[in-house]
């Protein structure tokens, strides 16, 4: 069976809403917004402390908590926006990348709820979430554009004309750079999620102590690879037993935190003028730190760059950035089917962008 509305559809109307589910890793993550993309309600549930104890994320009790948690969230969301079911037009969920099991509990809760209200479901690509994000706090951020998605399970640099058209530039070929944030952060004992804590560390201290180093490849390199950086992070501890006390430490977390923020900025910058475009976004959790985001700045006003870093609360997962991406696929008349089903390895096509014009081509549909 078919969702009952097919086709474009009159995406105007401020009374109506659309429902956002996020639940691809471990957090569980529902918003509102109006059907002109006004921002309603935006609630996150983090179990960071269910999985803290382990180092990292446990994809069952993930999945699990998404369970208990969901249902609250979401009535959370509807009552920040002062909205009820009556007023969704639709429901957007994430269909992956992600955890498989936690995948499924946003996409079923979503798939039922679109159903019994016989409202469209939108399926969502969580990184075309994260690319949204990029114009949610800033509407006029040019369409041309690199955008770096830059999270806990991607570093890929993308040449786009808005959020969901786009070309692959550079991938990472091993770790992504919020992986090495948190593998480091293991390795230092200071716990998880690591990357905050590094940000944290690394103001007090020195990022020049230790020459950790950047793989930067060759001149016109867009791809990326961190795992050197956390074996040489792993053999300075080995090579200085005493390195555990807290002036050191603070060096090691600037230290390393600047050697991924050097690449990083390096090979945006890169993009932008291999690609002659202007505007450059940063989006995913990694673009919270706030070293990166200084840089950036700074690189971004010497050369006339114009940037673009969500708000602090659009950087790490959400579904403000879903219903964002939902909104698209909402106006494109671009909806799933009731047999839908996630897909923990989900891919962008990228066939949307061709590598010689300028010229844009819808992406195909999300599925
Ligand atoms: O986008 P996100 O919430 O989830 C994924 O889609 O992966 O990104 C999570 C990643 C984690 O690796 C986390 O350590 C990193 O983002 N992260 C940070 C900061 N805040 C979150 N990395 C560096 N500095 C931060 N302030
Ligand atoms: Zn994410």
């Amino acid at each position: 069976m078919h969702p009952p509305v097919s086709g474009p559809v009159n995406a105007s109307s401020a009374e109506s809403r659309l429902l956002a589910i996020e639940s691809s890793c471990d957090e569980t993550a529902a918003a509102v917004i109006d059907l002109t993309g006004t921002l309603l309600a935006n609630i996150v549930s983090s179990q960071v402390e269910i999985h803290a104890p382990y180092g990292g994320v446990v994809p069952e009790l993930a999945a699990r908590r998404h369970v208990e948690t969901i249902d609250g969230v979401v009535r959370r969301a509807l009552d920040t926006a002062s909205c009820t079911w009556q007023d969704i037009r639709a429901i957007a969920t994430t269909q992956g990348p992600g955890l498989a099991g936690a995948l499924l509990v946003g996409l079923n809760y979503g798939k039922a709820c679109a159903y019994a209200l016989q409202v469209p479901l939108l399926l969502v690509n969580h990184l075309h979430g994260h690319m949204a994000s990029a114009w949610m706090g800033a509407p006029d951020f040019p369409k041309d554009a690199v955008v770096l998605v830059v999270s806990g399970g991607h570093t890929h640099l993308y040449r786009v004309a808005g959020p969901t058209r786009h070309r692959l530039l550079g991938r990472t070929l091993d770790d992504a750079a919020g992986e090495a944030f948190d593998k480091a952060a293991k390795l230092l004992e200071l716990g998880y999620p690591g990357g905050p804590m590094i940000d944290r560390l690394a103001k007090q201290g020195r990022p020049t102590t230790i020459r950790f180093p950047r793989s930067l490849g060759r001149r016109d390199s867009l791809d990326f690879s961190f795992s050197g950086l956390k074996t040489a992070l792993l053999y300075y501890l080995r090579d200085h037993p005493q390195w555990n006390t807290p002036e050191l430490i603070a060096d090691l977390a600037a230290s390393y935190q600047e050697a991924i923020v050097d690449v990083l900025v390096t090979k945006a910058l890169r993009a932008v003028r291999q690609e002659g475009v202007s505007a450059l976004a940063v989006v995913g959790g990694v673009s919270a730190n706030s070293r990166l985001r200084a840089r950036l700045a700074a690189e971004a006003s010497t050369h006339g760059i114009r940037l673009s870093m969500p708000p602090m609360a659009l950087c790490t997962d959400n579904a403000a950035m879903i219903a964002a991406a939902g909104l698209e696929a909402y106006r494109n008349g671009t909806f799933g089917t009731w047999d839908a089903e996630s897909a923990a390895d989900l891919t962008m096509p990228d066939a949307s962008l061709p590598s010689t014009t300028r010229a844009t081509v819808s992406l195909s549909p999300v599925r």
